[in-house]
């Protein structure tokens, strides 16, 4: 069973509440949400007040990825505008097991991304911790780019490793996922599938999460 999870980054801005009801009807799974801070990514993005706004919009489970310096100091408050799921980089964690106990402990779901240069033998130690690992297919700070070849293989070594140290876990890709890729990220272990601009770039955004889970080969 594949996830879809829409992102939000390549939505209309000033119709949030709108392009949020396509995507349910098309029927998205969760709601990916894209926090950058113009210091860890280029790109300057959403905080909490939008996140807490949005979340009167919906009931899609809130996918909260945060492209942030220092995500220790804000966990709380993401966790009480409404995320359910929050992810951080490795890159961004020195004290990455009390990052992941932190999130559980507010009761979200505990993701752990890699940049694409990161390799995914450093995730080894918290394996048994995270709830979800998140494989970013390009360098973030933007929608729209080119999925990065390299990263099927990635993900495959990921799943393998991820499987046998903790079943259940989920294993999440993000950037140039579209009908061309959805299909070799999902063979290769990938459950949770994010994806912007195949989405809301789209001119039929319900059509374009129904084509996106079939591409996927989801049901
Ligand atoms: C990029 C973000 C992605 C982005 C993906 O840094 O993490 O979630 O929205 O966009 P697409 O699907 O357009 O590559
Ligand atoms: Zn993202």
């Amino acid at each position: 069973m594949v996830t879809i999870a829409p992102s939000l980054l390549a939505a209309d801005f000033a119709d949030l509440r709108g392009q949020i009801a396509l995507a349910e009807q098309g029927g998205a799974d969760w709601l990916h949400l894209d926090v950058m801070d113009g210091q860890f990514v280029p790109n300057i993005t959403i905080g909490p007040p939008v996140i807490r706004a949005l979340r009167r919009c919906t009931s899609l489970p809130f996918d909260v990825h945060l492209m942030i310096q220092n995500p220790d100091r804000y966990l709380e408050e993401f966790r009480s505008a409404g995320a359910d799921s929050i992810t951080v980089h490795f890159e961004t964690c020195p004290h990455l097991h009390g990052t992941v106990q932190k999130i559980k402990s507010l009761g979200a779901l505990a993701g752990v991304c890699v940049n694409p240069a990161t390799p995914e033998s450093l995730l080894s130690g918290i394996l048994a911790d995270a709830d979800m690992i998140l494989i970013m297919t390009v360098n973030p700070g933007f929608g729209g780019q080119s999925f990065i070849r390299a990263s099927v293989e990635k993900i495959r070594r990921t799943a393998a490793m991820v499987r046998s140290a903790h079943p259940g876990i989920h294993l999440e890709v993000d950037g140039g996922i579209d009908l061309t890729t959805a299909r070799s990220v999902v063979d290769a272990g990938a459950d949770v599938l994010v994806a912007g601009q195949s989405i809301f770039g789209s001119r039929d955004i319900p059509s374009a999460v129904r084509a996106l889970r079939a591409a996927a080969g989801g049901t």
